[in-house]
């Protein structure tokens, strides 16, 4: 395996990283190697592959659209694909406009410009954003701005606007400490609101990026009362926990949140084409209807609403309400197997949500530089399972589609690999 030549590849230390692998092909829940290696992609590919790789439904619907409009300008035009999925997300996230951009970060980056600039437009003086600890929305220099500050924004600091900043009470199973925990950061909340707020950003129900930390859904709902209270606005983040991941087709609804903005991207296209979406609330949108040229939302991307995402996100709904059970019962299939594996003395903190399981390692820091992952990750691909762990938290999040065998196979590759650490 070598580097090629031409390529720069995403978060990636070429000076300490073995070359990547090629893959030839996938399906399912199974990536075909160059050198015919078969590896079970267990997070889902960044997780967004939702249903499996090459999904029969979403590439024929692709395939389809490719023939009839693959793409046009989306200012001065519309089309059917683009309106039906603004129709079906409205009714299914009770957000009744549908804005597009292209990936996470954008989904994101949009839902922070609507909410600052709708203010704006009515000259209030709300300024404060406010965002969580451990946050992650993204890396484009907005969106890690309403993160939290870590080894990934470092070399940008000096760009990046302040926020206020609140604890993030996470919990895992046997927990004893978390409602102390919860009060604490809700005090933080409450004084945080008493300066003027814009907007409170958060990732329902468990924050990814920073190490599959979960929170527990009163926690939730008492942020968005107190959000609601206060007035501003509350945009959740569900670009990695929508579209069933939560066990809920949205985490907010499990939750039992109404957020006035919400950012998609990952499962949108069943992890088919790059597209995000930003949901905003008829009033928001009101909010830019005037004669002033000012009040417009000048925002806009040269690939918004491309159809053939938009074709993918269509079938990729299909699937998933025609079998709600893939998504609401996935947990029920994790939790034995995570509980075996907690009886390894080093699985420290186990926790399960939706399609995620999640624990630490007991070895030292509790960091993403912690080289224990790397050591999980080589020892898993030699069983024939993929698996990126941040750091010594390690999880699994793979695609809906994952037979109990393939299941099987990356917990016992974790028993295996966790075994050979001695
Ligand atoms: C919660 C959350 N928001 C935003 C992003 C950014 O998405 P993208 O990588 O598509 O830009 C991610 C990516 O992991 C995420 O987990």
């Amino acid at each position: 395996m070598t580097w090629h030549p031409h390529l720069w590849h995403p978060t990636t230390q070429v000076a300490t990283s073995p070359a990547p692998l090629r893959v030839q092909s996938a399906r399912g829940s199974e990536l075909e190697l160059d050198d015919g290696r078969r590896l079970i992609d267990a997070i889902s590919s960044w997780w967004v592959t939702l249903h499996g790789h090459a999904e029969p439904a979403i590439a024929a619907a692709v395939a389809r659209q490719a023939q009839q409009l693959e793409q046009v300008i989306f200012a001065n035009f519309s089309h059917e694909p683009a309106e039906q999925l603004a129709t079906r997300l409205s009714a299914l996230t009770g957000l009744q406009r549908l804005f597009f951009s292209d990936n996470g970060s954008t989904a994101v980056e949009v839902a922070l410009k609507i909410a600052w600039q709708w203010w704006r437009n009515q000259n209030s003086e709300r300024r404060q954003l406010i965002a969580f600890e451990g946050a992650y929305h993204g890396d484009t220099v907005g969106t890690m701005a309403l993160g939290d500050r870590s080894l990934f924004t470092a070399a940008y600091e000096p760009l990046l606007f302040d926020v206020a900043r609140v604890a993030w009470p996470h919990s895992h199973w046997g927990d004893d400490s978390v409602e102390p925990r919860e009060q604490q950061a809700l005090g933080q909340l409450e004084l945080a609101l008493e300066t003027p707020t814009a907007a409170v950003i958060f990732e329902p129900l468990i924050q990814g990026a920073s190490g599959m930390r979960v929170v527990r859904p009163a926690f939730l709902r008492a942020v968005a009362e107190r959000v609601q209270a206060a007035g501003a606005l509350l945009i959740a983040d569900e670009v990695f926990t929508g579209f069933g991941r939560t066990g809920a087709l949205f985490a907010c609804q499990k939750a039992g949140i109404q957020p006035d903005l919400m950012a998609l991207s990952k499962g949108l296209t069943g992890g088919f084409l790059p597209m995000g979406a930003t949901m905003a609330s008829e009033r928001l949108y009101q909010g830019f209807i005037s004669e002033k040229p000012s009040d417009t939302f000048f925002h806009g991307h040269s690939f918004t609403a491309n159809p053939l995402g938009c074709a993918a996100a269509l079938a990729s709904l299909d699937l998933l309400q025609q079998n709600p059970e893939r998504f609401e019962g996935f947990e029920q299939r994790h939790t034995p197997l995570l509980e075996q594996l907690s009886r390894q003395p080093r699985v420290l903190r186990p926790r399960c949500l939706g399609t995620m399981a999640a624990f630490e390692l007991d070895a030292g820091e509790n960091s993403y530089l912690n080289p224990i992952g790397k050591q999980i990750q080589r020892q898993c691909l030699e069983h024939g399972v993929y698996l990126r762990p941040l750091g010594n938290v390690v999880y699994l999040l793979p695609p809906l589609g994952s037979s109990d065998e393939q299941l099987q196979q990356c917990y016992q590759a974790l028993e295996q690999a966790i075994v050979a650490l001695g």
